[in-house]
C-alpha cells in the first residue's frame, strides 16, 4: 500500500491501541493488565492479518512468526513493547512493534522471501511500572531475570518463555527516540549506538507520625520533610555531572494527613549514565547523602536497590547497516545514544542488538503529548523493510 498509507495505518492503530487502558481517562496499560492482554489480542489479529502466526508466550509477550521455507534457519526477531507507563503518549514501545509489522506487510507486498525465519515481538514489560523492574518480559524471553526479580512477583510462570539463543540472528528494534536531538538536526531518523545503563532503587525515610499542632518544630522526626532534602540534593547533584540524569519518580508519605507529621516515606530512585562507573559512583554517593540526611533529622534510612542493569553497545554491523539504509533512501546519518531503557537491553544477553530511533515532537515522550510525523514514520517503515531485506540478501 505504499510507505505513506502504511505510516497513516501504523498511526490509527496507535490511536486505537491509545485507546486501551486500566484507566479511564488516560493511558496506563502495565504488565499483566487487562488492558494488555486486550492491547496483545488486538495487535495479534492485526500481525495474523500481516501473514504471521500469532500466539502469547508465559510471560505475556506477544509473538508472531513469518517462518522461512527454509527449515533450518534461524530468525530475526524485531519488536518493541506494548506495556506504558502511567498517562503515557501513544507511540512509547507500540510504534515499534506497529513498525515491525508494517515492514512485513512492505516486504510481501513487494513478495520478498526470506531466508531466515523473521519474528515480531510485543514485550510485555519495559517500563516497570507494576513491579518497580524493567524488561519482565524480554529478560524472560532472554531467560536472564535473576531469582530476586522473580521473588518479588506473582506471575512465577514467565520463566517459561525462555528462548534458546541459538535461535537467533540478532534483535532489531524501532523506537522514538524521546529526546530532542533529531529534532534538532532536522532529521526523520537516527541509529542508536549505545543505551545507558540504569539503577532503580526503594528509598524509605522513618521518622516519627505525630500531632501537626503540638509537636514543637524542634521536637520532630519529620519523614517527608527529610525526604523533601534528599529530592533536591538529588537534583543538584545530579545536575553538576555531565551525563548523569537522576529521578524521584514516585513518592508516598504516610500516614497521610493535613494534621499529622509525616512518620514514614517511600520513594523510588532512578539513576542513568552511559558510564557504568559513574552510575555506581553517583549511587553510592547518594546513599551517603541520604544518610547524612537521616541521621541529621533523627530519621532511620531503607536503601534498597531494585534492579540495575547495565550500558549496552549496539552490535556495530546493526549500526553500520541501518546506518547504509539510511543514506540508500536519502536520508542523512545521524548516531546517538539513547538515555532511555529498551528491550534491546534485554535481548543484548543472547544476541547481537540494534535500533533505529524515530523524530518525536518536541522530544517529549512519557507524556500523552507524545507526537510523530507521518512522513518520518514512514521513512522508519522504508528503512526498517530495507534493513530485513539487505540482511536476507546477504545470508548464506
Ligand atoms: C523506559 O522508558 C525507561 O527508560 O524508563
Ligand atoms: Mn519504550
Ligand atoms: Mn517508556
Amino acid at each position: 500500500m505504499g510507505l505513506l498509507n502504511l505510516s497513516r495505518q501504523l498511526k490509527r492503530r496507535c490511536d486505537e491501541l491509545g485507546r486501551i487502558s486500566e484507566e479511564p481517562h488516560r493511558l496506563t496499560r502495565t504488565f499483566a493488565s487487562p488492558a494488555m492482554k486486550r492491547a496483545n489480542r488486538l495487535t495479534g489479529a492485526w500481525m495474523r492479518e500481516a501473514g504471521l502466526r500469532v500466539r502469547e508466550d508465559a510471560a505475556f509477550n506477544l509473538l508472531g512468526v513469518l517462518p522461512s521455507k527454509n527449515k533450518h534457519a534461524k530468525t530475526l526477531l524485531l519488536g518493541s513493547h506494548l506495556d506504558t507507563v502511567r498517562d503515557a503518549g501513544k507511540y512509547d514501545g507500540p510504534l515499534g512493534v506497529l513498525a515491525a509489522i508494517a515492514a512485513v506487510q512492505s516486504l510481501r507486498e513487494q513478495k520478498v522471501e526470506l531466508p531466515f525465519n523473521l519474528e515480531i515481538a510485543g514485550f510485555s514489560d519495559e517500563e516497570g511500572v507494576r513491579y518497580q523492574t524493567t524488561y519482565l518480559g524480554s529478560r524472560a524471553f532472554a531467560g536472564t531475570l535473576p531469582a530476586a526479580d522473580l521473588a518479588r512477583i506473582r506471575e512465577k510462570q514467565i520463566v517459561k518463555a525462555r528462548r534458546d539463543k541459538n535461535e537467533f540472528l540478532g534483535y532489531a528494534e524501532v523506537h522514538i527516540e524521546q529526546g530532542p536531538v533529531l529534532e534538532k538536526y532536522d532529521l526523520p531518523v537516527g541509529v542508536v549506538t549505545a543505551i545507558a545503563g540504569q539503577s532503580r532503587l526503594c528509598v524509605e525515610f522513618v521518622g516519627t507520625a505525630g500531632h501537626a499542632g503540638t509537636v514543637p518544630m524542634g521536637l520532630r522526626r519529620d519523614a517527608l520533610a527529610g525526604a523533601a532534602e534528599f529530592i533536591t540534593t538529588v537534583e543538584s547533584f545530579a545536575g553538576k555531572k555531565s551525563g548523569l540524569v537522576a529521578t524521584v519518580g514516585k513518592i508516598e508519605a504516610a500516614p497521610g494527613a493535613s494534621n499529622v507529621i509525616p512518620g514514614h516515606v517511600s520513594l523510588t530512585l532512578d539513576v542513568r549514565d552511559q558510564d557504568n562507573r559513574h552510575r555506581r559512583a553517583a549511587v553510592n554517593i547518594l546513599h551517603l547523602k541520604a544518610k547524612t540526611i537521616a541521621r541529621s533529622r533523627g530519621l532511620k534510612l531503607n536503601w534498597a536497590p531494585v534492579q540495575q542493569t547495565n550500558a549496552v553497545r549496539c552490535d556495530a554491523k546493526a549500526v553500520n547497516l541501518f546506518s547504509q539504509c539510511i543514506a540508500g533512501r536519502g536520508m542523512k546519518i545521524l548516531k546517538l545514544a539513547s538515555g532511555a531503557g529498551h528491550d534491546a537491553v534485554a535481548l543484548s544477553a543472547i544476541c547481537p542488538v540494534g535500533m533505529l530511533f524515530v523524530r518525536c515532537k518536541g522530544g517529549i515522550s512519557h507524556n500523552p503529548a507524545e507526537s510523530v510525523k507521518t512522513a518520518d514514520v514512514a521513512s522508519a517503515i522504508g528503512v526498517l523493510a530495507d534493513f530485513v531485506q539487505t540482511l536476507a540478501s546477504k545470508y548464506a
